[in-house]
Formats: C-alpha cells, sequence, structure tokens
C-alpha cells in the first residue's frame, strides 16, 4: 500500500482516493485534491541529509514527494534557484533588507518546472499518452520541454494573440501542439477541462495536486538557504493561485514534521484588473467567491479571472496569518524596472511582489521574501515598451516611464563622453 493518498480538502466531504485513481477534482463533490501521506515522517535527520545531496532542486526533498525510491524521474535539473539580497528593491519598499527568490533561474525560466517534473513523473507513471495544459505561456513553455525529455505527445491551449512571443517560441521549439483560443485564460482552462475527461489524456494545471507536490519543495530549499531561519513574510503573486497554495502546502508540511516552529505570512499579490481573490479576501465574511469575467492585465501570466486553486490559497493565507493585496499597472511597470535594476530582473507579473512589498508597508524589523516566479526575457516587448516611454495600460492610460532608460541613437561615439558626462 502506498504511503499516500488524495484527500477531497472540502471540509463536509473528505473523500479519499488512490494515489494513481486518474482524478483533478474529487469525484464525490468536486472539491480540490490533496495528497497527503497516511504516517508521519521522521525527521531527524533530514536537514543533514538534504544539505549534503545533489542534483534536482525537487528531488532532493523526495521524502516529502509521493513516489518510491524506484520511480523513474522526468527532470531537467529544476530548482537550487538563487536566494538575492537586493538593495535597490529594499530601498524602493523603504526597508533595510529584502530577498528575492528567483524562480525564473529555472530551466525553462519560470517557477513551474519545480511542479512540471512531479506531474509529468507521475504521467509517465500512469501510462498516459497525450499531456495537456491550458496556459498564459509558461505553463505551457514548461509542460512542452518536459514532455519532451518524457517522450510524450503535448497538446497546450492558450489565448490567442495573448501570450507573450518568448513563451510561445519556447513552446514550438519543444515540439508542442499549440491550439490558440479565441477569448483569455479562463475560455482555454474550461476547455481543456473538457478535453481532460478522456481517459488517456492527462490534465497537468496546477489543479492537479501533484504540481502542487512538486511546486512545494521551494519553501524547504528557501528554508535550507535561510538556515532554517523563518522568514515573516513571504509575498507571491496570485493568478491561478497554484504558487500560493503550494508554498502554503509546503510550509504546513514543514511546520508538522518540526522542520521549523512557525510559518510565515502568506502575502499573495494580484494586479488590480485581475484581482477576484483580492476581492473575496476583502470581503468581511469571505462567503461567496465571484470570477472576474473580464480581467485585464499586461502582466499577461496573470490575467486570470476563474482560479482554479482559490481554496487552497485561502487556506495558505487564513492559516498564516497572510493577505491578499492589489496593485495597480503603473506600481508593477516601476517595480519591475527597479527588480532590473538589482542586476536581477523577472517578469511583469513577478513584479507585483516587489510593488506590494512597498504598498504593505512592512515593518522594518520584519524580514521578507519575495518570489519572483518569471525571468526578465519572457516578456521583452513589456520591457523595450516601458523603457522607449510606449507602455499603455489596458484602460488605454499611458504609464510613465519613471525608471525609462531608453537606447539613445548617436552618430559617433565621440557623443558618449559628453552625454555620460
Ligand atoms: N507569475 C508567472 C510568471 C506566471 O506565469 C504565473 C502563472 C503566475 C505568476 C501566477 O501563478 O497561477 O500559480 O497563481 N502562469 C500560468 C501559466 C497561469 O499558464 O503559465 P499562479
Amino acid at each position: 500500500m502506498s504511503k499516500y493518498l488524495q484527500h477531497c480538502i472540502a471540509p463536509d466531504c473528505g473523500a479519499e482516493f488512490d494515489l494513481d485513481a486518474r482524478l483533478y477534482v474529487c469525484s464525490r463533490c468536486g472539491g480540490l485534491l490533496d495528497i497527503e501521506r497516511r504516517e508521519a515522517i521522521d525527521a531527524t535527520s533530514l536537514r543533514d541529509v538534504w544539505r549534503t545531496r545533489r542534483g534536482s532542486g525537487v528531488w532532493r526533498f523526495r521524502e516529502f514527494l509521493p513516489f518510491s525510491d524506484d520511480t523513474p524521474i522526468v527532470s531537467l535539473g529544476e530548482g537550487n534557484t538563487p536566494l538575492y539580497d537586493a538593495r535597490r528593491s529594499a530601498d524602493y519598499c523603504r526597508l533595510p533588507q529584502l530577498k528575492l527568490k528567483h524562480q525564473g533561474c529555472n530551466p525553462t525560466g519560470s517557477f513551474k518546472d519545480t511542479g512540471m517534473t512531479v506531474a509529468v513523473t507521475q504521467a509517465r507513471k500512469l501510462g498516459a499518452r497525450l499531456v495537456v495544459c491550458a496556459s498564459t505561456g509558461n505553463t505551457a513553455a514548461s509542460l512542452a520541454a518536459y514532455a519532451a525529455r518524457a517522450d510524450l505527445t503535448c497538446a497546450i491551449v492558450v489565448p490567442g494573440g495573448q501570450v507573450s512571443h518568448a513563451k510561445l517560441a519556447q513552446a514550438l521549439d519543444y515540439g508542442a501542439k499549440v491550439f490558440e483560443v479565441e477569448g483569455n485564460f479562463d475560455t482555454c482552462m474550461d476547455q481543456i477541462r473538457e478535453l481532460a475527461e478522456d481517459e488517456s489524456v492527462y490534465l497537468v494545471n496546477s489543479i492537479n495536486p501533484f504540481r502542487i507536490e512538486g511546486q512545494k519543495t521551494v519553501a524547504f530549499e528557501l528554508m535550507e538557504q535561510l538556515e532554517w531561519r523563518v522568514p515573516d513574510h513571504l509575498v507571491v503573486p496570485g493568478g491561478n493561485l497554484g504558487n500560493s497554495s503550494a508554498f502554503g502546502k509546503g510550509f504546513r508540511e514543514l511546520l508538522e514534521s518540526g522542520l521549523i516552529d512557525r510559518q510565515p505570512k502568506i502575502t499573495v499579490v494580484q494586479a488590480e484588473g485581475a484581482a477576484p481573490f483580492a476581492k473575496f479576501y476583502s470581503e468581511d465574511e469571505h462567503e461567496s467567491f465571484v470570477n472576474d469575467e473580464h480581467p485585464e492585465t499586461l502582466a499577461s501570466a496573470i490575467k486570470i479571472g476563474a482560479p482554479v486553486s482559490w481554496q487552497k490559497a485561502w487556506r495558505a493565507v487564513r492559516e498564516t496569518g497572510g493577505s491578499v493585496i492589489t496593485v495597480t499597472e503603473q506600481e508593477i511597470a516601476d517595480a519591475k524596472a527597479v527588480i532590473g535594476r538589482d542586476g536581477i530582473g523577472c517578469e511583469p507579473a513577478s513584479a507585483t511582489t516587489v510593488a506590494g512589498i512597498r504598498k504593505l508597508g512592512i515593518n522594518e524589523n520584519e524580514s521578507v521574501v519575495a518570489v519572483l516566479t518569471g525571468h526578465l526575457l519572457k516578456d521583452t516587448d513589456y520591457v523595450m515598451n516601458y523603457h522607449s516611454h510606449n507602455l499603455i495600460a489596458p484602460d488605454g492610460t499611458a504609464l510613465a516611464s519613471t525608471f525609462g532608460n531608453a537606447p539613445i541613437r548617436i552618430q559617433s561615439v565621440k557623443s558618449v563622453a559628453d552625454i555620460l558626462r
């Protein structure tokens, strides 16, 4: 018998399923599924084991992953991403120190890889032939790469004309079949869930609990980098809300196994024009979650109005005493440029974190880690438009290029010294 099972998180259901039941939601009530261990882990010596173990930054923590040691793993050497001290970003947030965990430094340039290695390993274990996802671009790029490594056919559904060229180029180059749909990410998600009802198809969006298992290990890696000193705040962007759910699960498991003695407050930051979770959070009773039918933001990765994992993300925010806030298009654009000036860079969705921290007004005695989810080169059109004073918000307003750095045309290099003087 496997040490793990799938468990419905709906409080009035709690149904349990075998680990290898090919499910994405509870077949009894439609609730989200968690992967749960049936027995406690003896974590006494794990810190030492992990410190010396090399290889994938996800599978290094395999004691917390639902696979036997002899399972063939599909990996691109994901994880092991840097944790940077970011001086300019800290100043911008009026903090003495700010750490940025750069998940854009994964093999395909986004945090999705830490989940995809696990989901595609499970796909192969289940004998799936076709792996699929809906995506704003990064999940697509990541799945395409891992499917190629696993020799699986891969189909991706994206909102036509709304995915950055860099992300689309990755998916095409890795050999995925890319289908463009009229509509937004939420339309794609609806359609792909219909397709995944077919037995031979395996869906690897973050509704798939195996994705969350991989992504939760980032909490482990982060704690190791911080020498197991828990930060006061962890700040993440929110779109489909898989990432915040995964951090919630990771920190909860670390706490339960005694590897940490408290959790960081998890704060989720959404773009103001695509913020159904922030709206839910701001309501007194938190009773009904209302999707946003028309999400709008230039941070295309998080242009999502019907986040599938909101119940899990809500659990993470509630259990850790965190919050959910929004930032404007202008705040995202400027924060992104500041992160760039730290020599780090990220994609627009990731910059919601630094914009959010500035807005939160965190006490300077408190420690903060922001998670950067995607690489700077994921969306260079946005970067060029910002630095060329040409960035237009979805509502048509021109955004200020507060930290703009446009290229300068010169006749000869002789003028360079004059310009720089
Ligand atoms: N940041 C980036 C760079 C993303 O690509 C995404 C999601 C998020 C943040 C939000 O994370 O969905 O877990 O809350 N991108 C998905 C995709 C939707 O299809 O690539 P989340």
